[in-house]
């Protein structure tokens, strides 16, 4: 007999020691490397913050140089995977493409080096500067043009937009999406990290590991969820609806997307500086009516659910973030991964400074000694199988 509890979805149980970001549930606190979120949001750019992520410290000025350059000149893919893009459907969710594509540069880079820092380094910084260049080449691809190539003379995000666009973007929407970039880059152990560390802890390479944390982050409890609040806004239609539609939700029990969170029990505090985000691009680009729909929402929420300390996630407000960015619906989620690269590789070299691999336990409740019935014996349902 088991002498432990079985806590569902891990709730609570430690599954490391850990000093990369450190989140406050109850006061709303989130650090990065004991630095608050809102101080690395208004002071920091994100590959300043991946830096400090991955390596523990703000790098220093000729650090950082060295870093933004290495990751700049490492913003080509390869034609073979372009043209592997090529083949997927259409269809495809952009989130399956990036998952496939980050897989696939274990094929290009088979070099195998834990030990080595200098392996570490090079690998951190080809997943950084190539995840953004594959999920705009998709979206390229499936609207039938060339990818665009990365620009050498733009930053990290100018450069994401503009491959994704085709042309430079404005200067406070490529601000606005760094800022983005940097709330959304770590988050302690949520899913799709566990899975990163999971994947690290056989000592395979970090493109598996990216590649697995990029199919755990695509489900709608996790980072899908953005897309979802995006399509329920869509069905609440107008702010007269908003009340009789979260009725029927609360009656029939179901759970609306961008509102809770295992660990926050208040506003998450990235939904608060995303909210401020979507208001000065508002302020510049004109307002969008799905705003007033969502605060609406955010207000009938609290005073439903609050005190139960179900509140406005991060996936809440980033949805009409990108979507005032023209950022199509179905990249959201491409676009937070992009980010929890950062995350995600953090992690990976953290697992491998002290690893053991995972291999947890399970408490059984199947039978024993069950006989083996012949196939001729055995009661078959034929139309479940039609
Ligand atoms: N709407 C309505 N009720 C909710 C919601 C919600 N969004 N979230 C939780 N509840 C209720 C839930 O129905 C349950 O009620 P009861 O105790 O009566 O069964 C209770 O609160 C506890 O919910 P839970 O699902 O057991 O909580 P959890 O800690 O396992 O799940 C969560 C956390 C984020 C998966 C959940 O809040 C949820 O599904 N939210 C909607 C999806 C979403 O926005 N996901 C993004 C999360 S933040 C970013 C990320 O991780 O990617």
């Amino acid at each position: 007999m088991s002498t432990c509890e079985y806590k569902p979805g891990l709730e609570g149980v430690p599954v490391t020691q850990s000093s990369i970001s450190y989140v406050d549930g109850k006061q709303g606190i989130l650090e990065y490397r004991g630095i608050r979120i809102e101080d690395l949001a208004e002071k920091s750019s994100f590959l300043e913050t991946a830096y400090l992520l991955i390596w523990g410290e703000l790098p220093g000025v000729a650090e950082l140089e060295a870093f933004e350059h290495e990751v700049r000149y490492n913003r080509r893919v390869k034609f073979r995977i372009r043209d592997m893009m090529k083949c997927f459907p259409e269809s495809g969710h952009p989130m399956d493409a990036l998952q496939a594509s980050a897989a696939a540069l274990g094929l290009f880079y088979s070099r195998r080096a834990l030990e080595d820092p200098a392996y570490i380094r090079a690998a951190a910084v080809r997943l950084l500067a190539k995840i953004p260049t594959m999920v705009a080449a998709f979206q390229s691809i499936r609207k039938g043009n060339d990818p665009v190539g990365p620009q050498d003379d733009l930053d990290y995000t100018t450069n994401f937009l503009y491959m994704l666009n085709e042309r430079v973007p404005d200067e406070l929407a490529a601000h606005v999406l760094d800022v983005c970039l940097t709330l959304h880059a770590e988050h302690t152990i949520n899913a799709s990290t566990f899975s990163a560390m999971v994947t690290a802890s056989t000592l395979t390479d970090p493109y598996a590991v990216v590649a697995s944390a990029v199919g755990t982050l695509a489900g709608p409890l996790h980072g899908g969820a953005n897309e979802e609040v995006i399509q329920t806004i869509e069905e609440i239609g107008s702010v007269e609806n908003v009340r009789p539609y979260l009725e029927d939700c609360f009656e029939r029990k179901s759970k609306i997307m961008g509102f809770g969170h295992r660990v926050y029990k208040v506003k998450d505090p990235r939904a608060t500086i995303l909210q401020k985000l979507a208001e000065q691009l508002f302020e510049k680009f004109g307002r969008d009516e799905y705003y007033d729909i969502a605060l609406e929402m955010e207000r009938v929420i609290e005073e439903r659910l609050g005190s139960r300390g179900i509140f406005a996630n991060v996936d809440f407000y980033s949805g009409l973030v990108y979507r005032k960015l023209g950022i199509p619906v179905d990249l959201f989620t491409p676009v937070f991964a992009i980010a929890r690269v950062a995350g995600w590789l953090a992690h990976w070299k953290e697992q491998l400074e002290a690893n053991r691999i995972f291999r947890p336990t399970q408490i059984y409740t199947g039978p024993h000694d069950f006989p083996y019935t012949p196939i001729e014996q055995r009661r078959t349902n034929a139309s479940e199988y039609s």
